[in-house]
């Protein structure tokens, strides 16, 4: 599934250089692909921010960051080439004459090179700041190389479908759809690229992938994390918004689409958008039966002690926002119809799983005697996305010695044990994917304001709701009650249990 060619020149601008994400993600990703030669041999990363910093005091900022993994990064030589590619831009993000400045950088880079470069421009700044980036970009006419300028931009893209729209609007008037990369990092993993792998490169899967075989698919996306510094963020957010509307779904949409005819942008997300379409909406009277939120009270996680979400830095006191999310959805379509998709997804459960259970019908007569209890538990196949990237198939066998008991045994397989290379990180992945102006792992915004369509009434109905039982689950358990009681009413479960 190799799609890249050499890189061209790139000038990369971070808006945001100084800045959380930058430190955390951006910088380290792409310091990784200059260690890997995956970068052009001509990269040039311009940095622009508030701070009043030079390049060397940002490079010294980003330095730590990578430190914190044990390497000695400041005695580096490599380090100090990757230093060499930064440059860095003072200013309020707001003022056209920081563009102009840009500008006239980019321009003196491409005269010292003598060449055209592409440009990157990274958005990783509040979204409040992507409407005012996006227009100064275009007025200073640094938009205008439809195939070489790009525009790369990162959730929240809006808190529902109105506020969606509006960024939509403020970045399509310069930017042309084809230029503007929507990031969901999911889609930057390896077991979630290989998702596609797995149903389009083996003919054994997709013969029984629909309806006839499969019971019912189960999205899970649990996390022992709480909300960390990010409360304020957080508590404006919920776990719908912030996990649901954008890699969940994409995590859906990979399971249900079609095959597509080639592996290409439009291709892949054509399909993508053929479930969007199928997806059964969620009237406002059907909310209670299709979706249950939950917040997490104080608890336990791995031995210690964790406060309540209410009692995080940044979180009202009397917050009424949800910290864990499930849904049961259908997608009407000729493959998937009345096949429940249980998604969940929760912070502060009692471990870290990413998965996705595909779970088929049980034989149409059981000719064994009746089993153990365990034995209850359907065939499925599992694609574990996190912590350990792996293929599991769940079967029954005969168990040894007896005459006719079935047991339920696995087959896994494990990215690790497999490659034994470490993958490399979504942001990497993407990152690569944007100097190749390769936009497969990119999210349109058909997709995305579909996803807020389906979800709104939701968001609606929730909002207008008060909650009457947070907390409703205590750190380190597995979600509430009514999550269990939402599968458990089809005669179906989670099956991983916590
Ligand atoms: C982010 C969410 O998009 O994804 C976080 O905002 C969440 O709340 C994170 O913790 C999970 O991603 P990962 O890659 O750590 O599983």
């Amino acid at each position: 599934m190799e799609r890249r060619t050499h890189p061209q020149s790139t000038l990369f601008v971070l808006f945001g250089a100084a800045g959380d994400l930058s430190w955390r993600l951006i910088v380290p990703a792409l310091y990784r692909l200059y260690i890997d030669k995956h970068l052009p041999d001509r990269f040039h990363l311009i940095g622009v921010d508030r701070m009043p910093l030079g390049p060397e005091e940002l490079a010294r900022h980003y330095a730590e960051k990578l430190a914190e993994s044990g390497e000695d990064i400041e005695k580096d030589e490599r380090w100090a080439g990757f230093c060499r590619s930064l440059g860095y831009i003072s200013g309020d993000l707001k003022d056209p004459a920081v563009y102009r400045q840009l500008r006239t950088l980019m321009q003196a880079r491409e005269q010292e090179w003598r060449e055209s470069c592409q440009q990157v421009y990274y958005m990783a700044t509040p979204p409040f700041l992507f409407a005012d980036i996006a227009s100064n970009l275009g007025r200073a006419q640094l938009h205008r190389d439809r195939k070489r300028a790009r525009i790369v931009v990162e959730k929240p893209l809006g808190r529902d479908l109105a506020s969606f729209q509006a960024i939509n609007r403020a970045l399509t008037e310069y930017f042309h759809e084809n230029q503007i990369y929507r990031i969901d990092h999911f889609l930057g993993k390896e077991t979630v690229q290989n998702i596609l792998a797995l149903r389009f490169a083996n003919s054994i899967f997709e013969p029984i992938w629909d309806r006839r075989y499969v019971d019912h698919v189960a999205i899970t996306v649990a996390e022992t994390l709480g909300v960390e510094h990010r409360g304020s963020y957080y508590d404006h957010a919920g776990a719908l918004r912030d996990m649901v509307q954008n890699h969940l779904m994409q995590l859906l949409c990979l399971v249900a689409m079609e095959p597509p005819a080639v592996y290409d942008a439009d291709d892949i997300r054509n399909r993508k958008m053929d479930v969007m379409h199928a997806l059964r909406p969620i009237p406002p009277e059907q909310v209670a039966q299709r979706a249950v939120r939950g917040q997490y009270g104080a608890g336990w996680i791995n031995g210690c002690r964790v406060p309540a979400y209410r009692e995080e830095p940044g979180v009202a006191p009397d917050s009424d926002t949800e910290t864990y999310a499930a849904l049961k959805l259908y997608v009407d379509n000729w493959r998937w119809q009345d096949v429940p998709f249980y998604l969940r997804t929760g912070k502060r459960m009692a471990a870290d799983v990413s998965e996705i259970s595909i779970r088929f019908r049980p034989v149409p007569h059981r000719a064994f005697p009746a089993a153990g209890s365990e034995d209850t538990h359907p065939v499925a196949l599992t694609l574990r996305i996190q912590p350990e990237e792996s293929i599991v198939l769940h079967f029954f066998v005969k168990e040894p010695g007896s005459r006719a008991r079935l047991r339920r045994v696995r087959m896994d397989f494990n990215y690790l044990d497999a490659f034994k290379v470490a993958t490399p990180t979504a942001y990497e992945t993407l990152l690569r994917d944007v100097i190749a102006g390769d936009a497969s792992l990119f999210m349109r915004a058909d997709q995305v304001e579909a996803s807020w369509r389906l979800l709104m009434p939701v968001l609606d109905t929730w909002s207008d709701t008060k909650p009457t039982d947070f907390p409703n689950y205590a750190a380190g358990s597995g979600g509430p009650e009514a999550a269990n009681i939402l599968t458990a009413v089809d005669g179906h479960s989670w099956l991983t249990a916590f």
